[in-house]
């Protein structure tokens, strides 16, 4: 049986006030199935694991697939943990977009995040132009392939299925395009990894996932959570879709 799983991408927000959020969601009685995450950026991870550790896991949304060197500006996955995180978003649309990133790259983050000790939760997705070509599933294998390492995954892996036109548009994909790719990926995990690693990773959707729409999300098969992106700044959008899960 799978956790459910509501994590939050602050993205590039978040001053220090903002964490008052974090601690209005800790103070919100703790559900039984489900673990909360909040990725703010970097600069407030050490602040934010203080916050509620053990209720609010915290993460990172990006790192180094090195574990130190000469990098300036980048951080590493055991800068991450050292910091209290314990998850890390890899691979996301914005980063393969606005950083260059491949495939090859994520997976090389991602091993270095498992060695770390950290659960990562890599994003694939498809642009519209690839969907309206019906390429959808052949875009979500191949960054499955690519992006996923082989050694070291099981139950510190988690994928988030975010098509790119539904990231911050208010256009969510509807349940039939959501079950389709998200049995797909379990499909693949299962045969790459066999079955029980392939059924315990958890999958989520992200892509203007709201707390209007957060209840016919969460009814599609194979969803266990929702990679959440504007709706978790504020702690009263993100604790209503926690409460849809
Ligand atoms: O990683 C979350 C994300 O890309 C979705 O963002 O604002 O559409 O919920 P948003």
């Amino acid at each position: 049986m799978r956790r459910k799983l509501a994590a939050g991408n602050w993205k590039m927000n978040g001053l220090c006030a903002d964490l008052a959020e974090i601690e209005a969601l800790a103070a919100a009685p703790a559900p039984t199935q489900t673990d909360r995450l909040i990725c703010p950026p970097a600069t407030l991870i050490a602040r934010a694991a203080r916050i509620a550790p053990g209720a609010i896991a915290i993460g990172g949304q990006e790192c180094h697939a090195m574990n130190a060197g000469a990098h300036t500006g980048d951080i590493s996955a055991p800068m991450l943990a050292d910091a209290g995180a314990s998850y890390v978003i890899l691979g996301h649309s914005e980063r393969r977009q606005d950083h260059m990133e491949s495939d090859a790259d994520v997976r090389a983050k991602a091993r270095a995040a498992h060695e770390a000790g950290l659960t990562t939760l890599i994003c694939v997705g498809e642009t519209l132009a690839e969907r309206d070509a019906a390429n959808t599933l052949d875009i979500i294998g191949g960054q499955l392939s690519g992006s996923v390492p082989d050694h070291g995954t099981g139950e510190n892996l988690v994928i988030a299925y975010e098509p790119i036109w539904a990231i911050g548009t208010g256009r969510t994909a509807t349940p039939e395009q959501i079950g389709e790719v998200h049995d797909f990926i379990r499909a693949r995990l299962e045969r790459r990894f066999g079955a029980g690693v392939g059924r315990s990773v958890r999958l989520l959707y992200g892509g203007s996932v709201k707390p209007a729409n957060a209840d016919t999300i969460f009814a599609v098969s194979n969803v266990d959570g929702a990679l959440v992106g504007g709706a978790s700044l504020r702690a009263a959008d993100f604790g209503a879709i926690i409460a849809a899960l």
